[in-house]
This record gives structure tokens, C-alpha cells and sequence, in this order.
């Protein structure tokens, strides 16, 4: 049996944190005030950092019909794809507020956030670094965003 392994860093809070990560995650924090969420209550707020330094952010925008919600991740990596394509993007901050109990544990990006932070990552042949928060508490950094799915699917098959 083969056993795989991710790297990530866990932080109380972000005294450790460089000063790059610490802006991104108080522009994903910021970017909390675009969410559009009216049917879940439940506001995403992302934040990415681009190779050329520009900073750019989106939040959950959802629909009255559900399954054509946008998550925040989605629309913020859409934002940097679309005014500056062909940039890397560097790392991503995620954050939430607003959902049944405040939100003490890192946010997990959704399965086909995860796909689509592989996509980025194999456009652009370079890692994402993810940071992840709740409202507060526990910071999780995971240098390579495309380690949240393994065995992923990636136009190598194609
Ligand atoms: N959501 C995100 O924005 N990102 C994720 O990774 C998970 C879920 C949004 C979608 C929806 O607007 C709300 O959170 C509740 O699912």
C-alpha cells in the first residue's frame, strides 16, 4: 500500500505569517463585503496574488437558481484571468463570515474550486500557495493548492 503525503503550515494567528500573506488575507477579509449571498447567508471572500504584484478579489456570488452559485475562489481566479491572462497567480486567500456558528476551523475550498486551482496551476506551471481562515482562530497555508486534489483530473489525460 502507497501512502501519500501533503505539505501545509498550521498558525494560531497571523503573527508568523510573511507580510505577503498577511495583506492577501485582509484583501480576501475585505472582499467578504462583495459577497452576493441572500439564499445561504454564508459570505466567501478571496483574495489572489498575481507574479506581476497586483492584487485582485471576489466573493461567493449566488443564484436564485442554486447550482449556478459562483464560489469566491471561481470568481476571483476568473477576475485575474481576465484582466490579466497570462499572469501566475501566486497564492490565494480564502475567508468566510456569516454562516450558522461563527467559523473557528481554516475554510475548505469547495471539490471543483479544487479542480479549477489544478487547472490554474497546470496553465501556468507553477504552484498556488493557499491560506485559509475562518472568521478567526487557525491559519492554514498550503504551498501547493493542487495537493487538495490528488489523483486529480488534468488535461494530460486529454
Ligand atoms: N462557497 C464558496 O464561495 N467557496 C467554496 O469553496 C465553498 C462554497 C460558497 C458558495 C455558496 O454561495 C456558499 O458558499 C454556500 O455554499
Amino acid at each position: 500500500m502507497k501512502e501519500l503525503a501533503i505539505k501545509y503550515s498550521r498558525y494560531k494567528d497571523t503573527r508568523r505569517l510573511s507580510e505577503a500573506q498577511r495583506a492577501l488575507l485582509a484583501e480576501a477579509r475585505k472582499a467578504l463585503r462583495k459577497s452576493y449571498s441572500p439564499y445561504s447567508g454564508f459570505k466567501v471572500g478571496a483574495a489572489v496574488e498575481l507574479a506581476n504584484g497586483k492584487v485582485l478579489s471576489g466573493a461567493n456570488f449566488e443564484n436564485a437558481s442554486y447550482p449556478l452559485c459562483l464560489c469566491a475562489e471561481r470568481v476571483a481566479l476568473a477576475a485575474a484571468a481576465a484582466q490579466y491572462p497570462g499572469v501566475p497567480v501566486v497564492r490565494m486567500a480564502l475567508t468566510v463570515s456569516g454562516g450558522s456558528k461563527a467559523q473557528t476551523q481554516p475554510v475548505a475550498p469547495c471539490g471543483a474550486c479544487r479542480q479549477v486551482i489544478l487547472e490554474v496551476q497546470y496553465k501556468q506551471k507553477q504552484p498556488m500557495e493557499l491560506i485559509l481562515r475562518g472568521e478567526k482562530g487557525e491559519i492554514l497555508v498550503i504551498p501547493n493548492g493542487g495537493d487538495l486534489l490528488p489523483f486529480g483530473f488534468s488535461g494530460d489525460f486529454l
